[in-house]
């Protein structure tokens, strides 16, 4: 899997994706803001074979990575596509010196927390009934990145 910034034409398919896994699925003019109206998103795509089979989503604020998706298409998960994403937003992570990274998860989501887990995030709060669909609650989630060298000296 190649991965690459989001484009305008991708969201087509990215939006296909999104109805595929989500019950709450984005909208295009979504994608397109996060492509093309905001400064602080990082939006991309992994591609096989010329076909968008995954997508991140994440957002740079101040020191912090906030990674707002991470989504791989059905029929190849569980093939280490997910952790590919979530290994790219945090090298782009370290490039930019972030020190912590947050996310939010389903709490039943029981995969993506495993998936997070591996990369050190842990549970940090819960936002109850927050997925309005529902009724979910939020898990939110930190990892510290470290890339905050000198803070101790
Ligand atoms: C969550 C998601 C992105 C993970 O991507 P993936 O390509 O399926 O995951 P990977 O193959 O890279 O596996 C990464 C880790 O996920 C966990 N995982 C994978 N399959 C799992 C399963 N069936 N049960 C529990 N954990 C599982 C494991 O921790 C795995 O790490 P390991 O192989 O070292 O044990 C993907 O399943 C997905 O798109 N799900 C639907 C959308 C979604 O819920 N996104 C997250 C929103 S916050």
């Amino acid at each position: 899997m190649k991965i690459r910034r989001m484009i305008v034409a991708d969201i087509k398919r990215v939006c296909e994706l999104e109805r595929e896994l989500f019950t709450m699925p984005w909208p295009r003019t979504s994608f397109l803001y996060e492509i093309s109206g905001n400064d602080r998103s990082f939006p991309v795509v992994g591609v096989e074979d010329d076909e968008v089979v995954g997508y991140a989503i994440a957002w740079f604020v101040c020191d912090e990575l906030h990674i707002g998706n991470i989504a791989v298409t059905g029929k190849r998960q569980g093939s280490g596509l997910g952790k590919r994403l979530l290994e790219y937003m945090l090298s782009e992570a370290a490039k930019r010196e972030a020190a912590v990274a947050t996310l939010e998860v389903r709490a039943g989501n029981v995969r993506a927390i495993s998936l997070y887990r591996g990369y050190g995030f842990k549970g940090i709060a819960i936002r109850k009934n927050y997925y309005t669909d529902n009724k979910e609650d939020a898990l939110i989630m930190m990892a510290d990145i470290g890339h905050n060298e000198g803070e101790n000296e």
